[in-house]
């Protein structure tokens, strides 16, 4: 591991996000499943974790990232779906709208929430969502959105062939 990464990305998880971190509807995420055996919330401390790190390898390529509409964007990203079994009727549904969900719970998390974080968020789901998120940083959230998905299905998989077998 990394140490002087992994420092850099905890050090700017606290210093942009700890009062997302520290509100009650993040607390919240950590009892809603997703993606079968993960929690919101470890998916999107997950999916935050990997942005940075992406930032981090791009800084290093001279290529710069609004590091604090990183955070907050992905530490919001997913918070549209706290509630989902009460307030969405399909899988469908919560799909094509916890972005807009998140959004509006971002705002109140984040009363500062500029125009690119707001289509971070927004926009998430692209490809699947037609309109993209429209900057570098949202196209860092949708890479280590889809990556750490992948990687979360990928243990489901092998945890039932091991059962399996
Ligand atoms: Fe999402
Ligand atoms: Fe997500």
């Amino acid at each position: 591991m990394n140490q002087k990464r992994e420092a850099a990305v905890s050090n700017n998880l606290k210093r942009y996000g700890q009062h997302i971190i520290d509100s009650a509807e993040f607390a919240e995420t950590f009892s809603q499943t997703h993606h079968i055996d993960t929690t919101v919330g470890d998916h999107t401390l997950y999916v935050s974790k990997t942005s940075l790190r992406i930032c981090y390898y791009l800084n290093k390529l001279h290529i710069h990232t609004e590091i604090p509409d990183v955070v907050v964007g992905s530490l919001c990203h997913d918070l549209g779906i706290i509630g989902r079994d009460v307030k969405f009727s399909s899988k469908r549904e919560c799909y094509r709208d916890h972005p807009s969900d998140s959004v509006e719970v971002a705002r109140k998390l984040h009363p500062d929430l500029n125009a690119r974080t707001e289509k971070m968020i927004r926009h998430h789901m692209w490809p699947y969502t037609l309109k993209s998120p429209g900057s570098k940083e949202g196209y860092i959230l949708v890479v280590a959105d889809k990556y750490c998905s992948i990687r979360e299905g990928m243990r489901v998989i092998k945890k039932r062939l091991i059962d399996k077998f």
